[in-house]
């Protein structure tokens, strides 16, 4: 950088720094702040504390209700959090294990919790169907199904509301554990819940006012921010050793955001998706996360002692060519990995067979249906919550196509039970994995196959941008 660009640029900081504290500061100047300091050390969320001394009991209070919390250097911001954290702690749980959540709104409005990708029973699912009132209590009790392990998320779900509460700071991870986990003991996890945010000068969240243009692009594509976070933290860093292999849990959080992930120095390792362990580890160079997705993936250590390297978000085009973001193709900086001083250590070795996991059987088929994915609609039409789209049947085995017939993506989820995807576009799968959300490209397709173990009641199906939730793409399936 030659001299002039660069006294240009201090200019331009002192007189930032110079500018008055009420003055507007354009939100697009908090992430270059918050970039500048590299001290951040990672962090997880708390663990929610377990309450019983019963074996395989897990109790736990979760209370959602207003909070100050500092988000972006230097400013207070209004929040909803649960318990007070932005994420909300973590529910930690093994298979089997029977689960109960005192939980209170300490809202001024209605809300759910939203136990997303858990097999649990309809009546526990928190849907739009069971709004808790403001200042009201309501338990959870659910138990976890043996063969999940995975990670998963809980978040509102209100009618209408969950785009706003879930910006407001409300969600948070859930980690199910197996008694006999593959992956050695000795590799240590983190937990990355990726969220993004806008913030007005004076640090509160940041909404497009209605009826104008921004909210529209809004509408449209969901809300991202400027601001990207990793467990609250902008931009923190993870300590590893040279040959060091960790095991990362991500969980994409975002409104509409789709982390594209990519970390040079590193060789990334894909173990799990929303549902769980897959067969075989698979070697990949980038991993994609749709809204609401999960993964895990092992991060061996491949650089140098003392090197650095950066956790990056590769360009995602998942828009509408007239409402794509002008700066959309930009590359953004998520989280720093920084090698210790330490002497490389020896790799863990890991299984290259993790757990079964067998195809569904496809033998017999109760119901093929088919969902039209427009924008903002499923099927031509929006929600109601007085009309059921699909009724099936407990017991039985059903195959959806999913068709996105708009250019622009849209994540579609399932609630309550896991599927497999059989092709994308006609081109079936090679091996099965467990998902909870897919995410469909502009004018492509695919099929997916659920089996109703169990379980009755009233599931949802919708697409996962918030914004595209809260306006209707979403219908409901009856289980009888
Ligand atoms: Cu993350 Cu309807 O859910
Ligand atoms: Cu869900
Ligand atoms: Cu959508």
């Amino acid at each position: 950088m030659g001299q002039l660009s660069l006294s240009y640029l201090v200019a331009a900081f002192l007189v930032l720094l110079a500018t008055p504290e009420r003055s507007p500061v354009s939100s697009a100047a908090l992430p270059m702040a918050a970039n500048a300091s590299d001290a951040t050390q990672y962090a997880a969320p708390p663990t929610l504390r377990n309450l019983s001394r019963t074996p395989h009991v897990v109790e736990v209070s979760l209370v959602a209700a207003p909070a100050r919390l500092t988000l972006v250097p230097g400013k207070t911001t209004p929040v909803f959090a649960y318990n007070g954290h932005v994420p909300g702690p973590t529910l930690e749980v093994y298979e089997g294990d029977s689960v109960i959540v005192h939980f209170i709104n300490e809202l001024s409005e209605p809300t759910t919790v939203h136990w997303h990708g858990l097999h649990i029973p309809a009546s526990q699912d928190g849907s739009p169907f069971q709004p808790i009132m403001p200042g009201a209590r309501h338990d959870f009790t659910f138990r976890i199904a043996p063969g999940t392990a995975g990670t998963y998320w809980y978040h509102p779900h209100p009618d209408r509301r969950a785009g706003y509460q879930v910006a407001m700071g409300l969600y948070g991870a859930i980690i199910v554990r197996s008694a006999h986990d593959p992956i050695p003991a000795s590799v240590h996890e983190k937990l990355l819940v990726l969220s993004d945010n806008r913030f007005d000068s004076s640090g509160s969240v940041a909404f497009a006012d209605s009826g104008t243009p921004a909210a529209l692009v809004d509408a449209e594509n969901g809300r991202e921010g400027n601001v990207l976070f990793v467990n609250g933290q902008v931009m923190p860093t993870i300590s590893i050793r040279s040959g060091e292999v960790q095991r990362w849990r991500i969980i994409n959080a975002s409104a509409a955001r789709v982390y594209r992930l990519s970390l040079d120095g590193a060789a990334l390792i894909h173990v799990a998706d929303d549902g769980g362990l897959f067969e075989h580890p698979e070697r990949t160079r980038e991993i994609v996360l749709a809204n609401s997705d999960r993964v895990e993936l092992l991060v061996r250590g491949d650089g140098a002692p003392g090197t650095r390297a950066t956790l990056k978000v590769l360009p995602f085009d998942r828009y509408d060519p007239h409402t794509r973001p002008a700066d959309w193709s930009r590359e953004l900086d998520l989280l720093s990995l920084r090698y210790s001083d330490s002497t490389p250590v020896a790799p863990a070795s890991i299984p290259t067979t993790l757990i079964h996991v067998p195809w569904l059987d496809t033998t017999h088929v109760a119901a093929r249906r088919t969902l039209v994915l427009t924008q903002g609609m499923i099927n031509g039409k929006t929600m109601d919550m007085n009309r059921v789209d699909f009724t099936g049947h407990v017991g039985t085995t059903e195959i959806w196509e999913i068709e996105n017939i708009v250019p622009m993506h849209h994540p579609f989820h399932l609630h309550g039970f896991r599927f497999q995807v059989l092709d994308r576009n006609g081109v079936p799968e090679t091996v099965p994995r467990w998902e909870d959300t897919i995410d469909i490209p502009g004018h492509e397709s695919a099929r997916i196959v659920v089996r109703f173990d169990d379980f009755p009641g009233k599931w949802m199906f919708h697409c996962h941008i918030m914004e595209h939730e809260d306006m209707g793409m979403m219908g409901v399936l009856l289980l009888e």
